[in-house]
């Protein structure tokens, strides 16, 4: 992986070109990385704050042979890469909040966002956006986002070498991917588990047809996640966010 790299200085959104890539027929592996992105993009159409030089702005290409179902395994195993990048980079602790999200300290330090071509009920390609807050200082985070993001120099107190961070994200994708796909989704879920904090606590989950609350049970083997009311009833949520406590 990564071994075909599209190096930009400024794009409007790494997974713009990726898209564009993917289409022309690049080979897996294919990542584009920008110094700064103009309009990044984050999950439910918000913008994703990526100024210059501070942070890691790319795009995977993947071409795995799977049925589209699949795709949300991926976004997890990209969460355990990055998780365990951080570690041995920093020895910052991370959290991952299902199904995506990053904290440090409770606060977002990264996003991920995948995205999907398929045909035929077969992946074509999908494009896994890693946005990491590396560098920045709080004041150069927007006011409103003052309370709830955070990036990794700010937490660890020195700057982070982003070249680093970067490759060590490919060799624990790399290695998390190749053990994907020879035995499964199983290896990565448990991975995931011992980093999830919502797992076993109360959350409220607010999806596009409404707001569920009650004790997150667990992930599926699919990477859903399982809700129980308050009425002993399981909910299977497959794309939400989510409030941590209550
Ligand atoms: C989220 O909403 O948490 C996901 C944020 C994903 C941001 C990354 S930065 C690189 C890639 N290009 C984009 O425009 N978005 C993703």
């Amino acid at each position: 992986l990564g071994r075909k790299i599209h190096f930009e200085d400024s794009v409007t959104s790494t997974q713009k070109i990726a898209h564009q890539l993917a289409y022309d027929g690049v080979p897996e592996g294919t990542l584009v990385v920008a110094e700064e992105q103009t309009s990044g993009r984050g999950r439910l159409s918000r913008a994703w704050y990526s100024p210059k030089y501070t942070g890691v702005w790319m795009s995977l290409i993947l071409r795995p042979n799977l049925p589209p179902a699949k795709a949300p395994q991926l976004t997890l195993l990209t969460a355990v890469a990055i998780t365990q990048a951080i570690e041995e980079v920093t020895g910052l602790r991370p959290d991952i909040k299902w199904p995506n999200d990053i904290l440090i300290n409770k606060k977002k330090t990264v996003g991920i966002l995948t995205e999907m071509q398929a045909e035929a009920d077969k992946i074509n390609s999908v494009i896994i956006g890693m946005g990491i807050n590396v560098n920045q200082s709080l004041e150069q985070f927007p006011e409103e986002l003052h309370s709830i993001a955070t990036s990794l120099s700010i937490e660890l107190g020195e700057k982070v070498n982003r070249a680093e961070l970067i490759q060590t994200i490919l060799m624990k994708f790399e290695n998390l991917y190749q053990k994907y796909l020879q035995h499964g989704f199983y290896p990565i879920k448990l991975l995931w588990e011992s980093y999830a904090i919502s797992i076993g606590k109360r959350i409220i989950a607010r999806t596009i047809t409404g707001t569920l609350e009650g004790k997150a049970k667990g992930i599926t083997e699919d990477g859903v996640l399982m809700l129980e009311d308050d009425q002993e009833v399981v909910h299977y949520i497959h794309s939400a966010d989510i409030q941590i406590g209550s």
